[in-house]
């Protein structure tokens, strides 16, 4: 399993980009406007850092098909080698054709065969938004990667989306995500273990108490 950073926060994908650990990026609408700053040129800045596919979603107001596929085309030419169109699951964003898409908001796996039989390239099954109403997001996340696995010639890959913390991380990469996409906080935790901190303390404090410091 791969990892995305989730987050339209530069300092947070240069930070994470520099521990060498994330091979793309994933942004929504909320995320980018947290920022405060150019819808476009935030996206661009971030395809600029990290040589990797970069999620950058339509607008949140778009609803028909036409109007995605010109939005969708606007963003992938921002940096054809790295853009990646996110487009809602609805009938209208299943229409979109002709530039790789991340089918996103998937909360089903028949929504998540349905975008890979209209050929989006990922699917985001939100695996926490699912938790918050009480179904297991994990189950979902585990079934699509058991659908794909029984159909060859079906290549969209799955993204767990919506991670809140480094248990989701383990499931996901059990269940056969191909990526999970992580915000900055959770990468961080993953990297803590209590044993880790104080063998490290130890080891300084017995390599002190005999070659000094
Ligand atoms: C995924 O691509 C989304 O940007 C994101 O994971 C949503 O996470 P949230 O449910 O924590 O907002």
């Amino acid at each position: 399993m791969k990892f995305f950073i989730d987050t339209a926060n530069v300092d947070e994908i240069r930070k994470a980009n520099d521990m060498g650990v994330i091979s793309g990026v994933t942004t929504n609408p909320s995320l980018i406007a947290k920022e405060h700053k150019d819808y476009a040129k935030t996206l661009a800045e971030i395809a600029s850092i990290v040589d990797g596919p970069i999620s950058g979603e339509v607008k949140a107001t778009t609803t028909d098909a036409e109007t995605m596929v010109k939005e969708g085309e606007a963003i992938y030419a921002l940096d054809p080698k790295h853009m990646v169109v996110k487009i809602p699951m609805t009938v209208e964003g299943l229409k979109a054709k002709g530039i790789p898409t991340n089918c996103t908001l998937i909360f089903s796996a028949n929504q998540a065969l349905l975008a890979a039989r209209a050929g989006a390239a990922y699917v985001s099954p939100f695996l926490g938004r699912l938790d918050d109403i009480s179904q297991p997001g994990i189950d979902l996340v585990r079934t699509i990667s058991e659908i794909f696995a029984n159909y060859p010639d079906i290549h969209t890959q799955i993204i767990a989306a919506s991670v809140r913390n480094p248990i989701h991380i383990t499931e996901c990469a059990l269940a056969g995500a191909d990526i999970a996409t992580v915000p900055y906080k959770v990468i961080e935790q993953m990297t803590k273990h209590p044993l880790t901190d104080q063998g490290i303390e130890k080891f300084k404090a017995d390599y002190t108490a005999v070659f000094g410091a």
